[in-house]
């Protein structure tokens, strides 16, 4: 497996894949990678001759005072597993090299963006625009795989992708989860034991909601309060949002009539986790 930390060397790279015919995959990452990275990596790697991986912690999609310098970084660890599962090429470039003196041009994100994640974490999305718009240059893949964890982050980069004709297939994956329904999250390793505990309240929640919805409640705002109340009975200490969502544009829905999806954003101490979970509701003439 190679490790290449230039740009050129990296699109030499995938362009060389390309020309000879092949179908190349691509993961990009930000590292400290776990089972949810790693089943990205597998799905690129049924279904193309090549698959290549990005770790970069970037730092536009930070805000201030959000977890930039803490983010884990676990290079060595990271570049183990990648070669253990027989990816191609790892792309590990720096700050310098993607930003470079003079740096200013950025993606707008496109509307999705703007509820949920764009209104507590401003900036985020254009800074996860405009790195994986220059990932997908650099890296000229035939497809990309993310996760279904970061639904939001989907929807964007499927609209920008579609928006800027960028020339990408992009494949989610479902979400990974511990035993327990934990989603898998890089962050995950910032809680101690109890909150590790306490960080459940999220997929409680998902489930509580799913769970009244099986039982008759339809009403998108009675849905929320009752995520709410899990959540703050299960350990959460802040919430963000507890959003029942139309899974397209992400506008609360009144009354879940067709498929919704259920969005969480939670602080358990000082770790801020999301989670969702899609909503179908039974139909009207099925006793439940
Ligand atoms: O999901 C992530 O890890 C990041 O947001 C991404 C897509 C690699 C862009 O930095």
């Amino acid at each position: 497996m190679k490790v290449l930390h230039s740009c050129h060397e990296a699109f030499a790279h995938a362009h060389h894949v390309r020309l000879e015919g092949q179908r190349l995959g691509f993961v990009p990452t930000m590292g400290a990678l776990h089972e949810g990275h790693l089943a990205l990596v597998r799905r690129s790697k049924e279904e193309c001759d090549a698959t290549a991986v990005s770790i970069f912690v970037n730092p536009t999609q930070f805000g201030p005072g959000e977890d930039y310098q803490q983010y884990p970084r676990t290079l060595e660890q990271d570049c183990q597993g990648l070669r253990d599962l027989g990816v191609d090429f790892v792309f590990v470039p720096t700050a310098q090299d993607l930003y470079p003196v003079g740096f200013s041009t950025y993606v707008h994100p496109p509307r999705v963006a703007e509820p949920l994640e764009g209104k507590f974490r401003p900036g985020h999305f254009r800074g996860v625009a405009t790195v994986v718009l220059k990932l997908f240059h650099i890296i000229p893949a035939t497809a990309a795989y993310f996760g279904r964890k970061d639904y939001q982050q989907l929807l964007v980069i499927r609209r920008m992708v579609e928006d800027l004709n960028v020339p990408i297939r992009i494949v989610d994956c479902p979400t990974v989860r511990e035993a327990d329904g934990l989603a898998m999250s890089s962050r995950n390793r910032y809680l101690s034991p109890q909150q590790r505990q306490a960080a459940l309240c999220l997929w409680k929640a998902l489930n509580a909601a799913r769970e009244r919805l099986a039982s008759g409640e339809r009403e998108g705002a009675a849905l929320q309060r009752h995520m709410l109340d899990v959540l703050y009975d299960q350990g959460a200490d802040r919430v963000d949002y507890a959003v029942v969502a139309d899974p397209d544009t992400l506008e609360p829905l009144q009354e879940v009539d067709r498929t919704a999806i259920a969005l969480i954003a939670a602080h358990v101490g000082k770790t801020r986790l999301i989670d969702n979970l899609l909503l179908e509701p039974s139909p009207p003439d099925e006793p439940n």
